[in-house]
């Protein structure tokens, strides 16, 4: 039995062994620290097995071992140590492999996380990359699709405002030249340049809208406003159109929490769908705008007499320039409206969306209620 004082010396001068090894180690992996995982492990298992070598030959020094001892001991110590280091070697192999799957997996064209299993730090890696991956991904579909619409406008600018702008064009010369001296025909066209002026002031006014919207420019001064005054005064500013197309409008405020919106924004959203109902429904027809609180979510919806909308088009309404094959003929919208609608109503972290019922179509808005 070794007596306890002999036993302190004994865990001391290996420890102190030991320390030396491992200040050695902890120097030569600092300067190892940009090599392969697998070079460090192999420094790591060489460390353990000469700290270990190292505290036997101090206590061999101490006369705490015979000769015949000391060498059965460095004998199974060796024989050990190479075991680990032969398990090291593997595991540093095994690391390796893992990681040049992710390098590869990363270089593909669509980042798929690997099948084989990975170790845990490297599997979370490989769900965060993947995550990274879908939200580039998402981006690049969404700027992809920005640049498709902003070519559409480009298009759109060129062909919608040239038209009405050659058409004046022709009359103002017909009346600076004199062409036209009947002063019926004079009358008539004096009204159709102003009536194609307000057409086109309107359009700029869209377009200049929709480009705050698409480059993120709609600034909101939101306020509380009761659903009910929304929808009242949006069949008050639709009464005189509806009128004149002999088109009956109704609102019916079912419930009337308060909304936090911009009431002008929010108002020309509304006023957008209300003027397409309106210009879609034939005369007679009725128009219906139902403000409700359902599913913890305020709802504005816009009920008509259209006939419906063809399902093909159903998804495509809310597209900049987007008009349904009747609404284009000259004179009639520009295919904004709804574009308008929809980039209003996102921006107030609301959803709009549309479906065929009845005789006609509905438009919902729906918005998260006020706290
Ligand atoms: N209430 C509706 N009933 C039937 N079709 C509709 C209705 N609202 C919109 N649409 C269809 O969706 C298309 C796009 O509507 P949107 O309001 O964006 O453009 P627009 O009314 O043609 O032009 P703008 O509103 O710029 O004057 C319309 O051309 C029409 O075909
Ligand atoms: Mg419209």
């Amino acid at each position: 039995m070794i007596p306890f004082e002999d036993l302190l010396w004994v865990v001391f001068y290996a420890a102190l062994a030991a320390l030396v090894v491992a200040a050695v180690a902890l120097g030569l992996l600092y300067g190892l620290r940009g090599r392969s995982v697998a070079t460090q492990l192999i420094v790591v298992g060489a460390a353990t097995v000469l700290a270990t070598i190292s505290g036997i030959l101090v206590i061999s020094f101490m006369m705490l071992l015979n000769d015949h001892d000391r060498a059965v001991v460095l004998a199974v110590v060796t024989s050990a140590g190479l075991v680990a280091m032969a398990v090291s070697v593997l595991l540093g192999r095994r690391l390796v492999a893992a990681n040049r799957m992710l390098v590869e997996a990363v270089r593909a064209d669509r980042f798929r996380p690997p099948a084989a299993r990975l170790p845990a730090e490297l599997a979370e890696l490989s769900r965060e990359l993947e995550a990274a991956y879908d939200r580039l991904a998402a981006a690049h579909e969404r700027e992809q699709a920005l640049e498709a619409s902003r070519r559409e406008l480009v298009a759109w600018v060129s062909h919608d405002l040239r038209t009405p702008l050659a058409g004046l064009r022709a009359m103002a010369e017909a009346l600076e030249d004199e062409v036209v001296a009947d002063e019926g025909t004079v009358h008539r066209y004096h009204g159709r340049i102003r009536v194609e002026v307000e057409r086109l002031t309107e359009m700029v006014d869209d377009l200049f809208e929709l480009s705050r919207i698409h480059a993120g420019a709609l600034r909101l001064s939101r306020r509380r406003v009761g659903l009910a005054d929304l929808v009242a005064e949006a069949v008050a500013g639709a009464e005189a159109l509806a009128r004149a197309k002999g088109v009956r409008i109704r609102g019916d405020v079912r419930e009337g929490l308060p909304v936090r919106v911009d009431a002008g924004e929010f108002g020309r959203a509304l006023r957008n769908l209300v003027v397409n109902a309106i210009r879609h429904t034939p005369s007679d027809g009725a128009v219906e705008i139902i403000g409700e609180v359902r599913d913890g979510e305020a709802r504005v919806t816009v009920v008509d007499a259209c006939g419906g909308i063809p399902e093909a088009d159903l998804p495509r309404v809310f597209d900049v320039a987007f008009r349904g094959e009747a609404a284009r003929t000259p004179g009639g919208g520009a295919g904004l409206g709804l574009a308008i609608a929809r980039g209003i109503v996102e921006a107030h972290a609301g959803r709009i969306g549309v479906a065929n019922a009845g005789p006609g179509c509905r438009f919902e808005v729906r918005l998260p209620l006020t706290v």
